[in-house]
């Protein structure tokens, strides 16, 4: 007869994880683990549990396993169907508040939404804005309208391709994007979680630079005068994001860097 203890310990993987796995499969937080820790377990619970816990040793992703990742505190379901959102993407949303600011702006367009990350954080901390979200993916979007929905988000999606998504010629005050980035000859999407997330989330199948180009391209048709644009784009991309945006004519174009030191987000002003 399998007890909690005994599961975590057999099952080969960190106990963190393992926990969070049997957390999952029993619903119940740690508090109900620990006060358990010698209860015996269903049959159903230790099969339940031993599937999860194979696949995770073969490298499936902790959230598409358990259906849910935290970003900026909220609670996002997240299925192979949408790219798993990054602490790191946690910049490109304070960069975007300060420019809601800034601006004074009363719409933001978010595109390539994913699980609506981005979209869902901005809408949630500024009530008062129009928030539309675009992705090419009808199944991403579907999970961020859960998202939203579950979150008590108010925002519009479009499904299609960057700006071709939107319905009409509508002007943005702000807009933001975490597009794929990565080349598609870099050795990380055979890595880690990365063999487990979309394709069409993680590359433009060229050099990186592909979705990026379109999008600060077709910025200036998009935005009101003075509106701002800021991307995320791989560490070593800075600079040239900056003179994609420069030959499109933005003003004040600048870089973040994250936490670790990176420059992770680049934008500027018409
Ligand atoms: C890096 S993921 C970002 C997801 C989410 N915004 C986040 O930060 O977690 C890029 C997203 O762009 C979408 N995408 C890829 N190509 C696209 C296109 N041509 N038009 C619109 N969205 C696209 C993908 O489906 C994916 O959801």
């Amino acid at each position: 007869m399998q007890t909690v203890n005994s599961l975590l310990k057999m099952c080969g993987l960190p106990r963190l994880e393992a926990r969070m796995l049997l957390e999952f499969v029993l619903k119940q937080p740690r508090s109900w683990l620990l006060a358990h820790d010698t209860d015996p377990l269903s049959s159903e619970t230790v099969a339940s549990f031993l599937n999860l816990a194979a696949l995770r040793r073969q490298g499936h992703p902790m959230a598409y396993l358990v259906g849910q990742r935290e970003f900026r505190g909220h609670a996002l379901k997240v299925t192979p169907d949408v790219l798993i959102p990054r602490p790191d993407t946690e910049l490109l949303v304070d960069v975007s508040l300060a420019a809601i600011r800034q601006v004074g702006a009363r719409s933001l367009l978010d595109l390539g939404t994913g699980s609506g990350a981005i979209a869902i954080a901005i809408a949630l901390a500024c009530p008062g804005i129009q928030v539309m979200a675009t992705d090419v993916s009808a199944k991403a979007i579907a999970v961020a309208q859960h998202n939203a929905q579950s979150l008590g988000a108010t925002i519009q999606w479009w499904e299609g391709s960057w700006y071709e998504a939107l319905p009409s010629e509508g002007r943005f005050d702000v807009i933001v994007s975490n597009p794929p980035y990565i080349a598609s000859n870099d050795f990380h999407l055979s890595q880690g979680d990365l063999r487990y997330e979309p394709r069409q989330a993680l590359t433009d199948e060229a050099d990186g630079l592909g979705a990026i180009r379109q999008i600060v391209t077709g910025a200036r048709a998009h935005l009101t005068d003075n509106g701002q644009i800021w991307l995320e784009h791989g560490f070593d991309q800075a600079h040239a994001v900056q003179e994609l945006l420069l030959q499109q004519g933005f003003n004040a174009v600048q870089t973040h860097k994250d936490l670790a030191g990176q420059p992770r987000v680049t934008g500027g002003s018409l």
